[in-house]
């Protein structure tokens, strides 16, 4: 399984991702790159045919600020750091 989450305080909103995975990333109101899965909570697996994308956009982030694990995130972007 992979969860992904994005750490929002390194975003910097640059806009990569939603381009790359429009199914999995949308941007707030500061344009802030967020996982619409689940409101970016990083709790809900991706589903596997988004998983392509999902490691497109992960190498696109300028800021690393996209972060992909095998277990839920709890809403945590650093649990895993
Ligand atoms: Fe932010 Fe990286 Fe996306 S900087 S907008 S998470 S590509």
């Amino acid at each position: 399984p992979k969860f992904t989450i994005v750490d929002q305080d390194t975003c910097i909103a640059c806009g990569a991702c939603g381009e790359t995975a429009p199914d999995i990333f949308e941007y707030d109101d500061e344009g802030l790159s967020f996982v619409h899965l689940d409101n970016n909570a990083g709790v809900k697996e991706v589903p596997e045919d988004l998983h392509e994308d999902l490691e497109d956009a992960l190498d696109g982030c300028p800021t690393e600020s996209i972060k992909i694990a095998e277990e839920s995130f709890d809403g945590n972007p650093t649990k895993f750091e």
